[in-house]
């Protein structure tokens, strides 16, 4: 039997990921898409129309074969461990093991262990603070503002949003531009590569309005909305024995493909490969395996995944993995590749597509999201509906919408952790002795500061959380743009973050 307090925390994770991106046909159409995008102008990298052909004008043959590896939601161990039962074991061709985008949602989230994923060298993208569709602004920054100050993710780094029920507005769109982001994945490529009008599109700028969802969000297409710079990454489905009247999106396993009347491995498998081989045969766009891996954790309680399901994706990345020239990545990777198109003769020396292991010595008691060095040093943060771990120092209250960065709660005879600050990277951060382990420009990190603060301020990381209270107050030092040293007097700091977004030490204008 499990205890009640366990039976609280199963309930929402599954409400949540339950039902959540499903599409039953063509989301588009080239009359609703009304697109038209000229190539001559709009060029790479910060540019691309959307289009079916590989980017920079090469040939399928040279283009390396995609397959994005995505989760959604909370971050918890057991999520982590499904993902791991799928990814730990793999190696791309360069003999890396293979990073995922992880789309974290913050409410039951464990902010160590973010901290530790990010670290091994995955992307933290934004999924909202609490999991909501449509979201407005503060659910979407308030997700950077609590991941930056209590997981310690450079706030550069979360580059990506995934709208919960994949439910987002031309609205949405804005919002993450004006916020800096570099793409959003939500929109569906729900037609064929194989069907003359897909809407399967490499990814691209939306310079010239979307192209994807256009008969379902309204407002977009015919050319809009104009962001410029800004990305889709169109999420690409899987089609069954219907064709174009069988998609299955995100979490395909967990569909009954048409002619079956339930769940069928063995339906599943044989499409998932028939729709890689499309792809792979054609015009080599990406596919995605966009998963909530809550529903196939075998250590979660309560959650009896079957092993045959299990079986059967291991068996298709296996299957993919054994044909020439497949990668499984990140959206960030993917992206990296798009803006950059190298052949594939070039790839092995194609630096996104590295791996890299931060040098910190293992000895090192440091709180850094590498599991050697911070054992011992994460703080419990014991709050009754979910408790989590961070090195970064307990907030006073769980982070909200409304306050994304509460003031830290400092135990009896310890000091405040200080936060990741904007020019140290996250393994070589000491957030107890506030220091930086690593001053060569091999590991220097130079975060930039971004419009995400209360009307349209910039913030950049560090500090100690919160806004009111002595010893829990920001330093009131950071480096604006300009680059020129200000100083807040600590008054001052504390009335103008009073229920904002707390102390991240940005370069907030006080006014
Ligand atoms: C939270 O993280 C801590 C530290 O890594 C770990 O011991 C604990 O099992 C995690 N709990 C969950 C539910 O993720
Ligand atoms: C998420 O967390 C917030 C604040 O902790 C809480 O008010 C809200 O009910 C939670 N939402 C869900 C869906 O659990
Ligand atoms: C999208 O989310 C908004 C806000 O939660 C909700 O009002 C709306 O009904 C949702 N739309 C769809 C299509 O689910
Ligand atoms: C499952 O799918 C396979 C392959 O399409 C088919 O041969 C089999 O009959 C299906 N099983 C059930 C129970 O529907
Ligand atoms: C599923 O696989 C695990 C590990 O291989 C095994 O321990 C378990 O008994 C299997 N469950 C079923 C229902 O076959
Ligand atoms: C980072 O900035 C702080 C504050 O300006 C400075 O004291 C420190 O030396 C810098 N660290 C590195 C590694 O550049
Ligand atoms: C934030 O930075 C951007 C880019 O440098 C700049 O355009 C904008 O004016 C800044 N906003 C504020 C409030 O300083």
């Amino acid at each position: 039997m499990l205890p009640h307090v366990l039976l609280c925390l199963i309930a929402p994770l599954l409400v949540l990921a339950g039902d959540d991106g499903g599409i039953t046909g063509a989301t588009s159409s080239a009359e609703a898409a009304g697109y038209s995008c000229d190539a001559s102008k709009c060029k790479l990298p910060n540019c691309a129309c959307a289009s079916t052909s590989p980017p920079g004008g090469l040939s399928p043959s040279d283009v390396p074969m995609f397959v994005v590896f995505t989760a959604d939601d909370a971050v918890q161990s057991y999520t982590l461990d499904s993902v791991n039962q799928f990814l730990a074991h793999r190696q791309n061709p360069n003999g890396c093991a293979p990073k995922m985008t992880y789309f974290t949602s913050l409410n039951f989230t464990n902010y160590t262990l973010v901290t530790d994923w990010y670290v091994a060298g995955n992307e933290i993208a934004d999924h909202t603070m609490t999991h909501v569709g449509d979201p407005p602004k503060d659910e979407i920054n308030g997700n950077l503002i609590a991941l930056n100050a209590l997981a310690g993710i450079p706030l550069t780094s979360i580059a990506g949003f995934r709208a919960p029920f994949l439910n987002y507005s031309v609205n949405t769109l804005k919002l993450l531009a004006a916020a800096g982001f570099t793409y959003d994945s939500s929109a569906a490529a729900s037609i064929p590569v194989t069907d003359p009008g897909t809407d399967a599109f490499w990814p691209y700028t939306l310079d010239n309005g979307m192209a994807n969802d256009c008969l379902e969000v309204e407002g977009s297409c015919k050319g809009q909305p104009v962001l410029p710079g800004f990305w889709e990454i169109p999420m690409y489905a899987f089609f069954d024995s219907a064709g174009a009247a069988g998609p299955h999106l995100m979490d395909p396993w967990l569909d009954i493909p048409s002619g079956s009347t339930k769940v069928n491995d063995t339906a599943t498998l044989e499409y998932m490969k028939n729709t890689f081989t499309a792809h792979y045969t054609g015009n080599r766009q990406p596919i995605g395996l966009y998963t909530h891996p809550i529903h196939l954790s075998t250590t979660y309680p309560g959650v009896n995944p079957s092993n045959s399901t299990i079986n059967m994706i291991n068996e298709f990345l296996d299957w993919a993995q054994q044909q020439q020239n497949v990668w499984i990545v990140s959206n960030e990777q993917l992206l990296a590749w798009v803006r950059n198109p190298v052949p594939l003769s070039q790839l092995n020396d194609f630096a996104p597509l590295k791996c890299s292991t931060p040098q910190v010595d293992a000895s090192q008691k440091i709180c850094n999201g590498i599991p050697g060095n911070e054992d011992g040093l994460l703080s419990h943060c014991a709050f009754s509906d979910f408790p989590f771990y961070t090195c970064y120092g307990c907030p006073e209250t769980e982070p909200t919408v409304n306050n994304p960065n509460p003031p830290q709660q400092i135990p009896d005879g310890q000091q405040a952790r200080i936060r990741l600050p904007a020019n140290c990277s996250t393994p070589f951060w000491d957030p107890i002795g506030g220091k930086c382990l690593c001053t060569s420009s091999q590991c220097a990190f130079n975060d930039v500061s971004r419009p995400i603060g209360p009307n349209g301020a910039n913030l950049t990381g560090g500090g100690t959380g919160g806004a009111a209270g002595a010893s829990a107050s920001p330093t009131g030092q950071y480096i604006p743009f300009n680059g020129e040293l200000f100083t807040v007097p600590p008054s001052v700091w504390a009335a103008t973050v009073v229920g904002l977004v707390g102390a991240v030490v940005g370069a907030m204008t006080v006014v």
